[in-house]
């Protein structure tokens, strides 16, 4: 039976963290989401669209092309902002559903993290995985991650643009991000990498010999 992985939470949660090593320990394929949502925003900044043109988002959707979901511009802070907003169009989340359903429908299995994986694109996943932290954690965290990559950031305006994620991404009405009522609640609030890692891997194993 293949091994479906669901892993959402809130910005810089620590669910990408976790779902590389999850990953990477029982050898399964790995998407990041946001990389698609963050993909179509560069694609509209790059082509000269604003991002509330709807219209051009769900056509960049549409259209979207894996080999760039590699640029390293997809991680900057700016564009979380802007994936954040497109990521309200429904018909930019219909554009995504089937890429995602196929990545994760394949033999083997799969990991996926972002914030609808256990709601929306694998509501049949095995283990589902819902990731958070203290808003002032997370903006420690990302702070750190921004500044040693070469941004020019303060933490108060990471707070600032943590808190503002986490209001439109819980409270748009397409795919609000929120916990499955079926996922295990994961707090790193207090967890470094390596014990947020052992208690996922205890509800996996967990959920394998069931
Ligand atoms: O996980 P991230 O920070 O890379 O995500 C960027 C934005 O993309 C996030 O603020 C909301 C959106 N997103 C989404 O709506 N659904 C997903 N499954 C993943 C990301």
């Amino acid at each position: 039976m293949p091994l479906v992985i669901a892993i959402d939470g809130p910005a810089a949660s620590g669910k990408g963290t976790l779902a590389r090593r999850l990953a990477q320990h029982y050898g399964l394929p790995h998407l990041d989401t946001g990389l698609l949502y963050r993909s179509v925003a560069l694609t509209m900044l790059d082509a000269g669209f604003s991002l509330d043109d709807t219209d051009a988002a769900a056509r960049a959707a549409e259209t979207l092309i894996a080999d760039r979901l590699a640029d390293p511009r997809l991680r900057e802070r700016a564009m979380g902002e802007a994936a954040s907003r497109i990521s309200s169009v429904p018909a930019v989340r219909a554009a995504l559903l089937a890429w995602q359903r196929s990545f994760a429908g394949n033999a083997v299995g799969a990991v996926l993290d972002g914030r609808d994986i256990g709601t929306v694109i694998c509501p049949d996943a095995r283990v589902k995985l819902f990731v958070t932290a203290s808003a002032e954690e997370r903006a420690r965290r990302r702070h750190l991650e921004l500044t040693a990559r070469g941004e020019d950031t303060t933490l108060a305006m990471i707070l600032a643009d943590v808190r503002a994620r986490d209001e439109r991404d819980a409270n748009r009405s397409a795919a609000p991000l929120k916990a499955a009522e079926d996922a295990v609640i994961l707090d790193t609030t207090e967890l470094d990498a390596e014990a947020a890692f052992a208690a996922a891997k205890h509800v996996v194993d967990g959920a394998r010999t069931q």
